[in-house]
C-alpha cells in the first residue's frame, strides 16, 4: 500500500522502513534459504519475481510492508542494504472488513535472531496497525514446529483459534481490546519520521564525514 512509502518506525534496535527496489537483491538472496522458505512457507522466486513482488507490496491496497535495519549498524553509517535484517509484513485478510490483518516476521540474518530484534519488530508493526491502519484484530499463521515463533506470538497477547494439521500450521489471533490498545500505544518505544528525513540525515552525515576526512591536521 503506498500509506507507509515514506513512514520509518524507529524503535530502540531497529528502524522499520518502506520496501524499496533496492532492497530486492539483498531480500532475494536471503530466499534462496530453504530453511527461510519453508519457516516463512515461501515459493523461491527469480530476481524479477522478486521486483514485481516489491511492486505489488507497494501498489496493492491490502499488503504494508517494511524492512527491518538494525538501529546501531545504520547509526554507525553502513549503507543501507548492510543493515538489512528482515521484514515485517501486514496483510489485510478480509475485503468486506479491513480491520483484520495477517502478520508476518522474518529476521532473516541468522546472527540478529534470538536479541529482541523480532519482538520489537512485531511490536512496532503492531502498532502501526492499530494507529495508522486502524486495524482491531490481528492474525498470525504459524508452523507447528516453529516453537520460536510461536512463543513470540504467545508473549504479545494471540492466542490460538484452530490448528490445520494438513498445512501443519496454528492460527493465532490477537482481538485488541481498547484498554490492549491504550497500553500498546503507552508502551511501545516509537519515534515515527519519513524516511525522506532519515536519508537526508544519513547523508548530511556522510558528507560531514567527508569534510572531517578531508580536514588537514593542525
Ligand atoms: C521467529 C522470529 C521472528 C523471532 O524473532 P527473534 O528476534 O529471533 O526473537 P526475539 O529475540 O525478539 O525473542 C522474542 C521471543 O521469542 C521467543 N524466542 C526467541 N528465541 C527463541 C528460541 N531460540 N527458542 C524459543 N523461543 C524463543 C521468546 O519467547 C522470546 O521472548 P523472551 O526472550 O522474553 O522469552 C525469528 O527467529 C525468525 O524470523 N526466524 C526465522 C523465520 C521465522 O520463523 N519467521 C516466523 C514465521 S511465522
Amino acid at each position: 500500500m503506498r500509506v507507509n512509502e515514506d513512514a520509518v518506525l524507529r524503535g530502540q534496535r531497529v528502524l522499520l522502513v518502506p520496501y524499496e527496489p533496492h532492497h530486492v537483491p539483498r531480500y532475494h538472496e536471503w530466499m534462496k534459504s530453504e530453511e527461510l522458505q519453508k519457516l516463512t512457507a515461501s515459493e523461491p522466486l527469480t530476481l524479477e519475481q522478486e521486483y514485481d513482488m516489491q511492486r505489488s507490496w507497494r501498489e496493492d491496497a491490502d499488503k504494508c510492508t517494511f524492512i527491518i535495519l538494525d538501529a546501531l549498524r545504520w547509526d554507525q553509517g553502513f549503507p543501507e542494504e548492510q543493515c538489512m535484517v528482515g521484514d515485517v509484513n501486514l496483510f489485510l485478510i478480509d475485503s468486506e472488513n479491513p480491520a483484520i490483518a495477517e502478520i508476518e516476521i522474518m529476521i532473516a540474518e541468522p546472527g540478529f535472531r534470538g536479541r529482541g530484534f523480532g519482538e520489537e519488530s512485531v511490536r512496532l508493526m503492531l502498532f502501526y496497525g492499530v494507529t495508522a491502519l486502524e486495524i482491531s484484530t490481528f492474525q498470525a499463521k504459524i508452523g507447528l514446529a516453529n516453537l520460536t515463533s510461536l512463543r513470540l506470538f504467545h508473549k504479545l497477547h494471540f492466542q490460538d483459534v484452530s490448528v490445520s494439521e494438513v498445512f501443519e500450521e496454528v492460527t493465532l489471533r490477537w482481538e485488541v481490546t481498547e484498554p490492549e490498545k491504550q497500553q500498546l500505544i503507552k508502551t511501545c518505544p516509537v519515534t515515527l519520521t519519513t524516511y525522506k528525513d532519515v536519508k537526508r540525515t544519513m547523508v548530511d552525515s556522510e558528507q560531514d564525514q567527508r569534510r572531517a576526512n578531508i580536514v588537514p591536521d593542525v
